[in-house]
């Protein structure tokens, strides 16, 4: 059982192959995932609704994902734990840096995720420069919400889809190790996953990116009310957690998920 890196998921992605990933908030998930081979665990700051009960990511604070971090890295021994950096947390490169180095230091993440615009190239620039390993998400981002007036497919008409091509192509110049593309066309996707180096991790993105991430609750069925139409619960056709993990695992590397069905397209 050789460790995920990142220098892994960039071989997995020269070769054609997929990657599966799940978002965990403790070690008792994490342990599962890792043993039914989800090769990223993601300590989503999504942890603020699907286990706080809130209606937004953006109340989550720095030691809230201090700690889900070091609990997730304590279930798993071969995934790549990549971990979210909060609201606020980043909103000056100085401020990034260190609360980086807190998720690194005190969690024991092995890569940061942040939520990116085009002004933010110069954060992304100093962490690589200090080694440490970025992922910077682009498309729908659940922090600017109320900005954004709802949960919207981002994207769609082509100046949107070609700004968000330059963003993702600035980050991975920048220094980014991994994109995370959220809630966009099907062609967007495979546009930019074609375009850049850096693996790029989709949800809702379509069935071309290099990998794929659920939210726990979401593929088990938990989330109370209308799930994502990018989601699918493997609960419910598996009966175990355990095997519910390893379906989603399979079926993301054999490609037979995402389908059609779950594009936003
Ligand atoms: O917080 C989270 O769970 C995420 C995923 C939706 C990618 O960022």
């Amino acid at each position: 059982m050789s460790k995920v890196t990142l220098s892994t998921l960039r071989k997995l992605k020269q070769a054609g192959e997929k990657f599966a990933s799940l978002t965990a908030y403790d070690a008792g998930f994490a342990r599962l995932m890792d043993q039914a081979g989800v090769d990223v665990i993601l300590v989503g700051d999504s942890l603020g609704m699907v286990v706080q009960g809130r209606e937004t990511t953006l109340p989550v604070t720095m030691g809230e994902m201090v700690y889900h971090t070091r609990c997730v890295c304590r279930g798993s021994e071969r995934a790549l734990v990549m971990s979210d950096m909060p609201f606020m947390s980043y909103a000056t490169p100085a401020q990034a840096l260190d609360n980086a180095a807190r998720l690194m230091k005190e969690g024991g993440a092995h890569c940061v995720k942040l939520e990116v615009h085009g002004g933010m190239v110069e954060t992304v620039r100093l962490l690589a420069s200090y080694g440490i390993p970025v992922c910077a998400h682009l498309g729908l981002l659940p922090q600017t919400v109320h900005k954004l007036g709802g949960y919207k497919v981002q994207g769609r008409d082509e100046a949107a889809a070609a700004e968000m091509i330059a963003a993702a192509q600035a980050m991975v110049d920048a220094g980014a190790d991994i994109l995370v593309l959220e809630c966009v066309p099907s062609a967007l996707g495979r546009a930019i996953t074609a375009a850049v180096e850096a693996p790029v991790i989709g949800i809702g993105a379509g069935a071309d990116t290099d990998g794929q991430v659920l939210v726990l609750h979401d593929m088990l069925g938990v989330t109370p009310g209308k799930r994502p139409k990018f989601s699918h619960d493997f609960l419910q056709a598996t009966g175990t957690v355990q095997a519910a993990f390893a379906a989603y695992a399979a079926a993301v590397k054999e490609r037979r998920f995402p389908t059609a069905a779950h594009t936003v397209d």
